[in-house]
């Protein structure tokens, strides 16, 4: 699924490269990096009934940057993706993204049951109105980058659960995003599937550069993929936490049993206690 920022969002005054006549965009900074920039006010969602989901969110993410969303379940995070994604306003504050191209991945990979790998992974395209031969070309080497070649012709039942979801993935590069935001893609795997798509979503980030959202309630998770997590407090998210995760840029399955790993873990499991999860 694929969205843009609103024309109506409010716009406040932002300190990342900006796109509008006032500010243009320093062509170094856009060859330097894939990615869009995130930001976010004061932000406040609150339902009818009377459920605050979001209260006074301050969150500002960088060109590239790969950032864990971690919290516990209920706290809001779904909420909060959907308002980066457009998909939903804030009924207080603003949300800006600079530099567009965003694309979300869901825990559900909702593929097209009658439909081929790679038709699902056309499918952004075609809506889209690409004409067929590129766009085949293009889901081709999405799926390429998946590590799914060989299963392009066949339909989603005839795949396995991890193989479902880097079709998902999958069909979020196809459109070449710069802001790719997975709400807990990998939550409902076995643990090795788990362990080696977490590995396969780091090598398209360390690859193509795009800004990324991973909203998970994995403590090892968010430490194993992300440069800086963000922990949230239980319902309404609030940023109780915000912790860069020293573990280098190539990280692989052997950091799992390094004490460096244990560590970074530790932060992140006492900053959720200490909000209460
Ligand atoms: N559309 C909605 N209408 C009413 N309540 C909602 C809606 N979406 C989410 N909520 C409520 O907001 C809270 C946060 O939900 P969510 O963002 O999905 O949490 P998380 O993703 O962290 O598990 C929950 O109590 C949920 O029931
Ligand atoms: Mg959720």
């Amino acid at each position: 699924m694929i969205s843009s920022r609103p024309p109506s969002a409010p716009q406040p005054r932002s300190p990342f490269p900006s796109a509008t006549p006032a500010k243009p965009a320093p062509a170094v900074l856009e060859s330097l990096a894939h990615g869009a920039s995130v930001r976010l006010a004061g932000v406040r969602r609150a339902f009818k009934g009377g459920v605050v989901a979001i209260d006074g969110v301050n969150l500002e993410v960088g060109l590239g940057e790969f950032v864990a969303l971690l919290g516990p379940s209920g706290c809001g995070k779904s909420t909060l993706l959907r308002l980066v994604a457009g998909l939903d306003q804030p009924d207080e504050g603003a949300v800006e993204v600079v530099g567009g191209g965003v694309a979300f991945v869901f825990q559900d990979a909702h593929l097209l049951p009658w439909r081929t790998v790679l038709e699902n992974v056309a499918l952004p395209l075609e809506l889209a109105g690409i004409r067929a031969g590129d766009r085949l070309a293009e889901a081709r080497a999405a799926i390429d980058e998946v590590g799914l070649g060989d299963a392009s012709g066949r339909r989603p039942a005839e795949l396995s659960g991890g193989m479902r979801m880097r079709v998902s993935l999958a069909r979020a590069l196809v459109t070449r995003p710069r802001l790719l935001l997975l709400d807990e893609p990998f939550a409902a795997l076995d643990e090795l599937t788990r362990h080696r798509l977490d590995d396969q979503l780091r090598a398209l980030w360390l690859a193509q550069g795009m800004t990324v959202l991973f909203v998970t309630h994995s403590i090892t998770e968010a430490a194993y993929l992300a440069q800086r997590a963000i922990v949230f407090s239980s319902r309404p998210a609030r940023t109780v936490a915000d912790v860069p995760v020293d573990l280098g840029r190539e990280r692989g399955p052997a950091i799992r049993t390094e004490a460096s790993f244990a560590r970074a873990t530790r932060v992140l499991f006492d900053a959720l206690e200490q909000a209460g999860a």
